[in-house]
Parts: structure tokens; C-alpha cells; sequence
């Protein structure tokens, strides 16, 4: 069921330099109100200021709803624990970029026209050879999407067409997962592994990671429903950049690659990575819990405590809920004992009765207990973050299309407010003091 997004019947009225305004109120399909200031400047000659972008709606979207006080996550109206029991991370894909579930014969072939694209040229093949063995794999896969732009003309058009973007979703699904695992096996020193076609998307990356093709059917699983909680999750920072780039109609490629480029950051998608080795270092330090958040809540310490806290969940992370319970089942399924997996939890345990951390809601988020399941699963800790890339392609994908289909669709800049020098004049550079 969708309701329609609506102009509010009130107007909100701004009084400024002794002048009203009025300025619409939408309101969206799950309640969310905001006060539209397209026009203020234009009326006013004011803009708006909000650092950080904390209570600015940079868009109207309707692929995810998030609901940060309540924990509620939605794609496309289908709450994230359905999805993630029920569904597939290939469906959920179709379903954020085409907006729908898909019948069987669409799911099919859908299916299908991803795992066709089992393959990356063989110059991709030759620039991941030619990176370091030491290099990040997030630093080749970004090369490498961009570079594909150099490989495919057809699809670096201006605007794409309904069979062009039906491809670019296939063709970047199914080549990221190849250009991930080549990526970590450069790092290893290992020979490329074709993909083999009639495994399962997980399966299949599994096997061109590791060579084994009697992936578990829980390793493929868990892998699986760890893609899909990554599938997409509104405006946040790589999407936004995904958007940013996009609309100034760069091709999909680069568009694409900005999105891992920001994902990267340890404030993002490079927590699930921190997080690994900030339990690591507790465990090979001996600190204690205490000691550690004494040294995360010191703010000249510099540190954070890795996988806590969210720019929009101020109750808890739903998606983290999911894996915490996956991780004690993926664990026990595997057999797999994880003396980081006990520190993890009693470090929430602890935190979370910290008056610190309590003050400022500070829970943990998606990648607090991810990386654990990584690491039992076999994944190497330099893989986690390319993990979620290829989780969140899907959404990306889904954004940019939505974006470039919306009608009045304007390239995304922002303004400032200038507060540098005014008055300065040019002085040589044999005058300069
Ligand atoms: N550890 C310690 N203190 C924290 C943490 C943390 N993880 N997160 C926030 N705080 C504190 C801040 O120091 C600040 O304290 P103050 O009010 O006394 O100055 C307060 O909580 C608010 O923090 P902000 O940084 O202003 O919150 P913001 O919404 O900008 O940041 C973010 C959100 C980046 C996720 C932050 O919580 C953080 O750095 N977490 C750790 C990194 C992380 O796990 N990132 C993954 C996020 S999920 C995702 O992107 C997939």
C-alpha cells in the first residue's frame, strides 16, 4: 500500500526582516513533515545553513523508509526482517530498483541477465595485476567500476534509455562480484577463478575467492541476508555522493565509484573493518572494557568506539539486531568459536548501561557485530567493506535511476555562506612579508 506524498493543508510562516512568508509543508507517505524552502531565496534572499545536512531533505524518495527513533526500515513498504527471512538479496535488488516484486519469470530472468555478466575484460584483469599485493581491495574496486566506463561507450550516454539502465544494474551486479574476488585473490597472489554460472550469487563469489566450490548452504545464506540489510538505507553518505555525481549526469560508471569511494570512510560503510580491529586490539592489549570507553569517551583521545552511534537511529539499528541474533546462529552453525564475538558483547553489554552512551543514544549499528560473521564465514577483514559494497550497489543503482526519472530533475549544489577575507588586494610575491 502507498499513500501519495501531499502538500500539507498549512503553510509554515517565517517572519524575516519584518516580512511574512509562507513557505508549503510536505508531508510524505509515512507522516515525515518538512518545510519546503525552494523558493526562500528566491522571496528572501536567504538560504538555509545546516552543517552536516542534519535536518535537511535533500530529496523526495520513495525506495527506503527509515524511522530512527522507532527502528523501523522499510524498502519499498516491505519491513527489513520480512525481506530479510523471506526474500533473497537478488530479489530485494529488483525490488528497490524496479519498485516491485518481481513475478518468476521476471525473477528469473533477472537472475539470469546478472550472472551472464560472469566476466570483466581483460584489461581490468591486467590493472588489478598491476596494484600492489598490499593495496586495498576498495581502492581497486573503485578503479576498476570507473575504469569499466572506458569499456562500455553504449552505457556512458547522457541519459540512458529503459533497456540501457536494465542493463547497467546486470552488468554492474554481476561484474562487481567478479572484480571483488580478483581483487582479493591479486592480494594473495593467486591465479583469477572463472565464475561458474550454476552457483547462487553468494556461492559463486565464495568460489572466486577461495577456489572451493562446495560453498556451505549457511555460508551462502548468511552471506546472502548480510547483502540484503545492506541493500539500501535512504540518504546516507555514499548515496548521497552516488546522487551528488549523478546528477551532474557523469556516466554510471564513475557515478557508481564515487559511492565506494565514500562508503570507504570509518565514519561509513570502513566501520565494519574498525570495528574487527578495535576488538582485536582490546583483545591483544588486555584492556579491559572500562579502560577502552574511558578512552572513547576522552575526547582528546581521538577514538570512537567503532560500530556504535547513527546519524539517524537514536533507539537501535534493526539491521544490527538481525545480525546479532545471525552471528550467534552462524557461529554455532559453523562451529566456530570467536573470542571477539565475546568481547563484542560485552562491550555493548557495558556501554550500553554508560551513562555516556546513553545520554547521546548511541547504540550499536549495522556493522558493530557484521564483521564477525565475516570473519567466520572465511571473508578477510580488508573484504568487509567491499561486502557492503556490493550489498549496497543495489540501492545505489536504485537512487541514481530514481533520481535521473524524477521530474524536474536539477543537478544537487548546494550553497554557502562565504566567510573568508572580503578586502584583500594583490601583493608580489618579492613584497610579501
Ligand atoms: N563513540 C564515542 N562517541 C561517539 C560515537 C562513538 N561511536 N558516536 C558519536 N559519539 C558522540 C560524539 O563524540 C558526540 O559527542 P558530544 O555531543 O559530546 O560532542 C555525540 O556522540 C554525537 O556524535 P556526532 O559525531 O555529532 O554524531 P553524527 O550523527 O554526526 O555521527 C556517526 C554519526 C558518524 C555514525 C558516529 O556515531 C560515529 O562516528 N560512529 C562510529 C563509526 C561508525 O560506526 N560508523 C558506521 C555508521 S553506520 C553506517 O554508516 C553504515
Amino acid at each position: 500500500m502507498s499513500a501519495a506524498q501531499k502538500l500539507g493543508p498549512s503553510s509554515a510562516k517565517l517572519r524575516l526582516d519584518d516580512k511574512d512568508i509562507d513557505l508549503p509543508i510536505f508531508i510524505g507517505s509515512e507522516g515525515e513533515k518538512a518545510i519546503d524552502v525552494t523558493k526562500l531565496r528566491a522571496e528572501t534572499g536567504y538560504v538555509t545553513l545546516d552543517s552536516g545536512y542534519m535536518d535537511t531533505g535533500a530529496c523526495t524518495s520513495a525506495i527506503t523508509f527509515l524511522d530512527g527513533e522507532l527502528g523501523i526500515l522499510k524498502y519499498r513498504g516491505y519491513p527489513i526482517e520480512e525481506i530479510a527471512e523471506k526474500s533473497s538479496f537478488l530479489e530485494s535488488s529488483y525490488l528497490v530498483f524496479y519498485g516491485k516484486l518481481p513475478s518468476e519469470s521476471e525473477y528469473k530472468a533477472f537472475v539470469q541477465r546478472i550472472a551472464s555478466f560472469d566476466d570483466i575484460p581483460e584489461g581490468i584483469k591486467q590493472q588489478i595485476k598491476c596494484f600492489p599485493k598490499t593495496a586495498h581491495p576498495m581502492a581497486v574496486l573503485s578503479a576498476n567500476l570507473v575504469s569499466l566506463s572506458a569499456w562500455n561507450e553504449d552505457l556512458c550516454t547522457q541519459d540512458l534509455n529503459k533497456d540501457q539502465k536494465d542493463t547497467a544494474i546486470a552488468q554492474l551486479m554481476g561484474q562487481i562480484k567478479v572484480m571483488a574476488a580478483y581483487a582479493y585473490r591479486h592480494s594473495q597472489g593467486k591465479d583469477f577463478i572463472k565464475s561458474d554460472k550454476s552457483l547462487d550469487y553468494c556461492s559463486d563469489f565464495v568460489y572466486m575467492m577461495t577456489g572451493d566450490k562446495n560453498v556451505k548452504k549457511e555460508v551462502a545464506k548468511a552471506l546472502d541476508v548480510l547483502l540484503i540489510l545492506h541493500v539500501d538505507h535512504e540518504q546516507n553518505c555514499s548515496t548521497s555522493s552516488v546522487r551528488m555525481v549523478g546528477s551532474s549526469k557523469a556516466n554510471i560508471f564513475a557515478t557508481i565509484s564515487a559511492g565506494v569511494d565514500a562508503l570507504w570512510g570509518p565514519l561509513h560503510g570502513g566501520a565494519n573493518q574498525a570495528v574487527l580491529e578495535m576488538l582485536q586490539e582490546i583483545k591483544d592489549s588486555g584492556k579491559g572494557y572500562e579502560a577502552f570507553l574511558a578512552e572513547v569517551k576522552d575526547k582528546n583521545s581521538g577514538s570512537r568506539l567503532m560500530g556504535f552511534g547513527h546519524r539517524v537511529y537514536k533507539n537501535f539499528d534493526p539491521r544490527a539486531k538481525i545480525i546479532k541474533v545471525a552471528c550467534d546462529s552462524v557461529l554455532q552453525t559453523l562451529g566456530v568459536q570467536d573470542p571477539l564475538l565475546d568481547i563484542a558483547k560485552g562491550l555493548e553489554a557495558v556501554a550500553l548501561k554508560d551513562e555516556y552512551f546513553v545520554a547521546r543514544k548511541l547504540y550499536p549499528n549495522v556493522d558493530f557485530y557484521s564483521g564477525i560473521i565475516y570473519r567466520a564465514l572465511g571473508i578477510p577483514t580488508n573484504m568487509f567493506t567491499v561486502m557492503f559494497a556490493m550489498g549496497r550497489l543495489p540501492g545505489w543503482m536504485a537512487q541514481w535511476k530514481e533520481m535521473v526519472e524524477q521530474p524536474g530533475f536539477k543537478i544537487c549544489r548546494p550553497r554557502q555562506i562565504y566567510t573568508g577575507d572580503t578586502h584583500n588586494h594583490y601583493v608580489a610575491i618579492k613584497d610579501r612579508k
